[in-house]
């Protein structure tokens, strides 16, 4: 059997972007509903990065959403960077006025279905879009299977496209005249793992070597979070625990500091890609967060432009509800001059940072003066400070 209904606003995907716009259009009185191919508990504990600018840490409070962040995550005031052991502070706070938060994607997740379940919201999880058709016309129409193999169908005056990097429904966009995707791909990859173990330090470290680039990021004061440089080709099983371990003491330890070791329980290799697709929105389809864009994990840039995108895509909607659509028509100008700037900083921060084997000699050379040159600097370390903690969100209220 079909069921038909009707909602304003369609919303493909339960991530970051997905969930933040439901539960912001809430706060606007408007209702959605979500669907989600992956099942809640995949959802609530896929692993992702974990790095929130001040401007979502905000966001979260002001939206009733912050409590658990609050009083779980790790607030850092800088961080460091290290170049073959020594390390120089970028005092975040001391520079711009605001701090970060080491808060996983997939907690900011948990706080985010949680609430929709409090407020009623619809998130349909297991539940698979099969067609999206209508979004040059007056309505759009939205099939799907549920999780029982049932099919449904939903109309709904827009629908918002935040499935992910590889979405099937981007190509509405793409494939018109002028529509474009830019994309990156770098040299290298990141070998992640978590571990049972104490931190090496609070603050996170960013840390350059001849050998690659290494990371000592954290989840809590028992669960470590450490990345390494590796080539995009690697395998999990090339990389034994001493291998690791070995690694990360030649990349990161210095006269005051060595890495704590502990029991690693997951690896993973995660690739380097960014890329842009421009415009943002068809008609009344409209891209948010990876679905759109993607950045590598340098500067853990991924959940946090996701939210801004939907902070930008909501007043636009609200408006257009009533019959002004003007703002949601500029959704694509409101937002993607930050997608490129935060493409720039993922991509200078990794290119900075990491080793290319593909460099010449004179390259890396010039790589290592232009890190000394922003290390060395007030300036240099107050630029990367600005771009760390994020620009000022949109204002989704107006
Ligand atoms: C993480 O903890 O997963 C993390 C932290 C900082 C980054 C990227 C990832 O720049």
């Amino acid at each position: 059997m079909t069921t038909v209904n009707h909602t304003p606003v369609a919303v493909i995907g339960a991530g970051p972007a997905g969930l933040m716009l439901s539960h912001l259009l809430h706060l606007r009185g408007v209702e959605t509903v979500v669907f989600e191919a992956r099942s809640r508990e995949t959802v609530e504990a896929t692993v992702r990065a974990g790095v929130l600018e001040q401007g979502t840490m905000r966001l979260m409070r002001e939206t009733g959403i912050g409590e658990r962040m609050d009083r779980e995550a790790d607030v850092d005031e800088g961080i460091e960077i290290a170049i073959n052991g020594v390390r120089t502070r970028i005092a975040l706070t001391e520079l711009t006025g605001h701090a970060m938060a080491v808060y996983p994607q997939h907690e900011v997740l948990i706080d985010l279905i949680a609430q929709r379940e409090k407020d009623n919201g619809t998130v349909l999880f297991e539940t698979r879009v099969d067609d999206v058709t209508g979004y040059d016309d007056d309505r759009v129409t939205v099939s799907y299977t549920n999780p029982d193999g049932s099919h449904g169908v939903l109309t709904c005056d827009y629908v918002v496209v935040a499935d992910g990097s590889a979405s099937p429904w981007r190509q509405p966009v793409t494939e018109v005249a002028g529509g474009a995707r830019f994309r990156h791909e770098y040299p290298y990859a990141w070998f992640g793992i978590l571990v049972n173990g104490p931190q090496t330090q609070k603050e996170l470290i960013y840390a350059n070597h001849d050998d690659g680039f290494a990371l000592i990021s954290t989840r809590s004061e028992s669960v470590q979070r450490y990345y390494l440089q590796c080539d995009p080709e690697d395998t999990t099983d090339m990389w034994s625990d001493d291998r690791i371990w070995e690694a990360l003491h030649t990349r990161v330890d210095g006269e005051d500091l060595s890495v704590a070791e502990g029991e690693i329980f997951d690896k993973a290799v995660l690739r380097f890609r960014s890329a842009v697709t421009a415009p943002m929105q068809r008609g009344r389809l409209f891209l948010a967060g990876d679905a759109a864009h993607t950045v590598p994990p340098t500067g853990a840039k991924g959940l946090n432009l996701a939210v801004a995108d939907v902070a930008a895509l909501v007043p636009g909607l609200v408006h257009a509800l009533q019959g002004d659509d003007q703002r949601l028509q500029a959704y694509t100008d409101l937002a993607l001059p930050r997608v490129w700037k935060a493409q720039h900083f993922s991509y200078w921060m990794s290119s900075m940072l990491h080793h290319n084997p593909k460099a010449s000699p004179f390259e890396s050379q010039r790589r290592l003066a232009e890190l000394s040159a922003v290390l060395g600097s007030e300036a240099g370390r107050r630029f990367l400070a600005e771009q760390y903690v994020g620009l000022d969100l949109p204002d989704f209220r107006i």
